[in-house]
This record gives structure tokens, C-alpha cells and sequence, in this order.
């Protein structure tokens, strides 16, 4: 299949996807998240493929999010199929993944995009990179696994705070908090990524898949977490704040919610 929003680039067991819709900072539309489980598919029984490394198109975004302009006037019940689709094709489907993909976060990372990243088994960033969960900012709550993984990765507390305020963090804080675990320079992230492919490469392949199945055993506890993380983000969706939160962004104006 001729992919319209990805690069893929296969070298020596590892494949590296880059996320190609800059114009729109590689934001995450339908058909994105469509060709991501599509291609994922085919690199998860390729038995040449050990690594697989996920970026962003562009020197300004890894993915800011998902595409806002599409679910802007969804209801509950099309808010809640979003959600539920994306976490079991995507972001579930990646954390699952028998091999290990990595995150090279190379700029913007907000909302679903930071979501992407957190369902990596690793991720590194460039320095200017700056990451968050802006959802609040738009009268919804992230709803791809945020409020779980998020939590998981940093901690309560700071998964509370990043999320309530729906402030950007830049990468040295990112790297302060464990959500990150290298910062490099934005010309060597994807070399830095490959550095840490061949690492993984020398060991074995059965161990490795089994590694990740029992890191995520450990984590099983999430399951009920994003049930309810799919239920919550779909009330959103009927609520005053929702349209008005969209609405501003799409206007390009600071919205104006009355928390009805
Ligand atoms: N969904 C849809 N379109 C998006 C988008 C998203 N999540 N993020 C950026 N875009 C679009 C913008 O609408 C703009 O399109 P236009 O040129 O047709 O107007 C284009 O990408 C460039 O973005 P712009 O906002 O002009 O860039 P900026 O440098 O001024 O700001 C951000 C960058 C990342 C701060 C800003 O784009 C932003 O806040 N994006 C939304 C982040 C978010 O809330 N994500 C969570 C979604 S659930």
C-alpha cells in the first residue's frame, strides 16, 4: 500500500516511520492513525524487522495532537468510538508489540502525539522539543491512554499537574522527570535512536518480546484505567466547554468556558 501521511524507511532491521503531514504539525487524522496500524501490521510479522523507530516529519513537530479540526463537532458517541478505535489499533497495539519501538520525539509532542510517544517501550528527544497533554485546554481530557501512561511513566503527582494545566514541558524537564531518557542535539536524534537499536539488536529477539510482555504484565493494572479514560473523554464531547474549547482553537482565540 502507497502510504499518503508516512515515510517509511527500512535499513538493517530496524524501520523507521516518519509521520508525514507537517503543514498540519503531523497531526493525527483518521486516515494517519489507519495507515500507522496498517503499516504495523506488516512490521510485526516481518521477521527482518527487529526495531522500529517513530518520528515526526519536519523540524518543528513530532505530533501535536490529534487532528481537532475532525472531531470538532462530534458527539459523545462518536467521541467515544475515537477513542476506543485509536487506544486498540494504535496505542495499545504499539505498547504490545512483540518489538520494540522507539519515540524520537523531534519537536511538538502535545496531546496524542505525546500519547504516541508514551505507548513507546523508549523515548529520546531533541532539545527543543516540548511535550504535553494541552487536552483540558480544549474542554476534553486526553483520551489515547494519557491519563494512564502518563501517570505510570512520571508519577501522579506530575501527571496531575501537566495534565490539570495543560502546560508544555521542554526536554530537560522531560528528561528531570523520567519521561524521556536522552536529550540530544536535533540533528543527532535520529542517529541517537539507531545508536540505541544496535544496543537492543546484539541481544535476543525472543528475549527481548518476552521482556516487553512481562514489563507490561507488571502495568496490567491500566486495563480498568482506560475503559474509564474512554468513557470520561466521550462525556466531554456533550459538553458547552467542548464546543467552545474546539471552537476557539479553530478560530485561533483563547476560549471562554463556563464549565457547563
Ligand atoms: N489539530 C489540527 N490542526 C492542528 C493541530 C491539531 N492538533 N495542531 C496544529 N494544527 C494546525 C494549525 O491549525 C495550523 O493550520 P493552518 O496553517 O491551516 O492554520 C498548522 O497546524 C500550524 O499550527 P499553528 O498553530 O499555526 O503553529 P504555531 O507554531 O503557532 O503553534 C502549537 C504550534 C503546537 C502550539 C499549536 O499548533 C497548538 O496548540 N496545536 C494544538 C495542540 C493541541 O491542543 N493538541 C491536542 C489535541 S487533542
Amino acid at each position: 500500500m502507497k502510504y499518503k501521511y508516512l515515510i517509511h524507511e527500512p535499513r538493517d532491521f530496524i524501520s523507521i516511520i516518519y509521520i508525514n503531514r507537517p503543514k498540519k504539525l503531523n497531526s493525527l487524522n483518521i486516515k494517519v492513525l489507519y495507515e500507522i496500524n496498517h503499516l504495523l501490521k506488516i512490521l510485526k510479522k516481518d521477521n527482518s524487522v527487529r526495531i522500529i523507530i517513530i518520528t515526526g516529519k519536519g523540524d518543528k513537530a513530532f505530533v501535536a495532537g490529534a487532528d481537532i479540526s475532525e472531531f470538532s463537532n462530534f458527539q459523545s458517541s462518536e467521541g467515544y468510538k475515537l477513542s476506543m478505535k485509536g487506544q486498540s489499533e494504535v496505542f495499545n497495539f504499539i505498547e504490545t508489540l512483540n518489538k520494540p519501538v522507539i519515540a524520537a520525539i523531534n519537536g511538538y509532542a502535545l496531546g496524542g502525539g505525546l500519547e504516541l510517544a508514551l505507548c513507546c517501550h523508549i523515548r529520546i528527544a531533541s532539545k527543543v522539543s516540548k511535550m504535553g497533554l494541552p487536552e483540558t485546554s480544549l474542554g476534553i481530557i486526553p483520551g489515547y491512554g494519557g491519563t494512564q501512561r502518563l501517570a505510570q511513566i512520571v508519577g501522579r503527582g506530575i501527571a496531575n499537574e501537566m495534565i490539570l494545566t495543560g502546560s508544555m514541558i521542554n526536554s530537560s524537564r522531560a528528561l528531570s522527570i523520567g519521561l524521556i531518557s536522552k536529550v540530544v542535539n536535533s540533528d543527532e536524534l535520529i542517529d541517537s535512536a539507531i545508536d540505541i537499536s544496535k544496543k537492543i539488536l546484539i541481544n535476543s529477539p525472543f528475549a527481548i518480546s518476552k521482556a516487553i510482555k512481562a514489563i507490561n504484565f507488571g502495568f496490567n493494572h491500566n486495563k480498568n484505567g482506560l475503559k474509564k479514560e474512554i468513557e470520561l473523554f466521550s462525556e466531554c464531547f456533550d459538553s458547552e466547554d467542548f464546543n467552545e474549547g474546539t471552537n476557539a482553537f479553530i478560530e485561533k482565540r483563547k476560549p471562554n468556558f463556563k464549565g457547563e
